[in-house]
């Protein structure tokens, strides 16, 4: 079985289903299909599936123009009918690992997509979950669920875990260059889903196991979380101390070897850096383990809007003006540079504290036309008055906001990205405040 599924890749003889086509399985979607593979996405939500259909795409890294040649090929088609499942050659399963309300990790997603390979699973299938998730998921839930069909992992079908690296806005890095990691629940799994992905992509890294690969990604993740968390809890110490934290991380990353910077900022945000961190330590809990790094890094970082809320009160009060009756401009909700996403932005929640507080709020994000604070819809402000306001807030350092502009109108400015004194602007009037 392995030496035919192996040369029916070679030969690209193959299909392809990617399960979940959001903002990782799109892109994938779209690698597969450059490379000839046909691909038939499938997704529950009916609108995706409209808009792939029609060639039109709404993940801000893959332009319709792109889709659309593709679609009119015929190489990329979607539905929201699982039995596509049962006709395709490989199963790439990319769906959300989101938390539940009570913070454990919610993996209702990856059981449901697991229930449709199972019931749609075949000899010779390949199957790869790229969900992120803790070690464990794939050998200890997904595996035994797909063995209840009576076929067997190695031998009738076979099964990875490879997970998804992308990074929404990165040109430099996209899924096609960045190194896939691949780590079958059995030796044979990982040489077939590796072959998989070498159809599409440019530098496959088998390991050893599941396991390993699922606890790769959440330790790069992790990683991030805890520097982040410490360049945040520097910008505090430093505050403290008189000391400007940019100044620093920019003096400390002169060294050349042994630091990397990192930058504080009103709190981390998207569907991984928050949340990512938090599969691990809740799988240690299982067996009596504090992950402490984890959790002083999620403190400290989730405590972020609130620190930044109480810096705009004071840099208010410096002007003897209260938050409590103030008009603030917050410029940019997405939850980093450049991109249209809102999943766990901070800035929503300092939004959300300054309005608690008594402030008016409003807000303006070329990317974000709309969004949803706490069941309300709020609007973006697409052409503010910046001297209209008591304060201007960076929230996200979008590259298409007119710094010097907002210098020169607003009267006064929090930047919690210190994005306006990084675009060259010297504060000779002394009305920037930044974190
Ligand atoms: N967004 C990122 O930057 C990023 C980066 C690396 C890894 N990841 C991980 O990749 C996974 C997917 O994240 P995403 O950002 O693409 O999520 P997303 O919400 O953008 O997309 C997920 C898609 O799956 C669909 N879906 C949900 N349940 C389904 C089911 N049972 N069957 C079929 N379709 C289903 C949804 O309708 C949606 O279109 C997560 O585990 C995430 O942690 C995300």
């Amino acid at each position: 079985m392995k030496k035919d599924i192996l040369s029916k890749i070679e030969e690209r003889k193959i299909t392809i289903s990617v399960v979940g086509l959001g903002y990782v399985g799109l892109p994938l979607a779209i690698e597969f299909a450059r490379s000839g593979i046909k691909v038939f996405g499938y997704d529950v939500d009916d609108k995706k599936v409209e808009q792939i259909n029609k060639g039109i795409s709404y993940v801000k890294d893959v332009s319709t123009d792109e889709l659309r040649p593709l679609v009119e090929k015929g190489l990329i088609s979607a539905t929201n009918d699982s039995s596509i499942l049962s006709q395709v050659n490989g199963i790439i399963v990319a769906v959300p690992t989101p938390l539940s309300k009570t913070k454990d990790p919610d993996l209702s997603y990856v059981i449901k997509a697991a229930h449709d390979v199972k019931s749609n699973l075949k000899k010779g299938h390949i199957v790869s979950f790229e969900s992120t998730t803790y070690p464990g998921t794939t050998d200890e839930i997904i595996l035994p669920l797909l063995e209840e069909t009576g076929l067997v992992v190695g031998k009738d079908f076979f099964l990875a875990f490879s997970p998804e690296r992308i990074d929404p806005g990165n040109k430099k890095y996209t899924v096609k260059n960045t190194p896939k990691l691949v780590g079958g629940v059995e030796p044979a799994s990982t040489e077939v889903v590796s072959k998989l992905y070498t159809i599409a992509l440019e530098n496959v890294v088998p390991v050893s196991s599941s396991r390993v690969a699922e606890a790769a990604k959440l330790l790069e993740n992790t990683f991030r979380s805890i520097n982040i968390g410490l360049a945040n809890e520097m910008a505090i110490m430093c505050n403290i101390l008189g000391i400007d934290v940019w100044e620093v991380i920019e003096a400390a990353g002169t060294k050349p070897f042994g630091f990397m910077k990192f930058y504080p900022g009103p709190g981390i945000g998207g569907h991984c850096i928050p949340i990512d961190p938090i599969y691990l330590s809740w799988k240690l809990k299982t067996f009596n383990y504090t992950a402490r790094f984890i959790e002083t890094a999620t403190d400290i970082n989730s405590n972020m809007p609130r620190y930044v809320v109480s810096r705009i009160q004071d840099a208010l009060n410096e002007k003897t003006k209260s938050l409590k009756g103030s008009r603030i401009l917050v410029m940019g909700v997405a939850y980093k540079r450049d991109i249209d996403d809102v999943r766990e932005s901070p800035i929503l929640d300092v939004i959300t504290l300054l309005e608690e507080k008594g402030a008016t709020v409003e807000y303006t994000d070329p990317h974000v036309p709309w969004v949803d604070i706490n069941g309300k819809l709020i609007e973006s402000n697409m052409n503010p008055d910046y001297s209209s306001y008591d304060i201007v807030v960076i929230g996200t350092d979008h590259s298409t906001f007119d710094y010097n502009r907002i210098y020169r109108e607003a009267p006064y400015i929090f930047d919690s990205r210190n994005a306006l004194r990084n675009h060259g602007i010297k504060d000779t009037e002394s009305k920037i405040v930044t974190l």
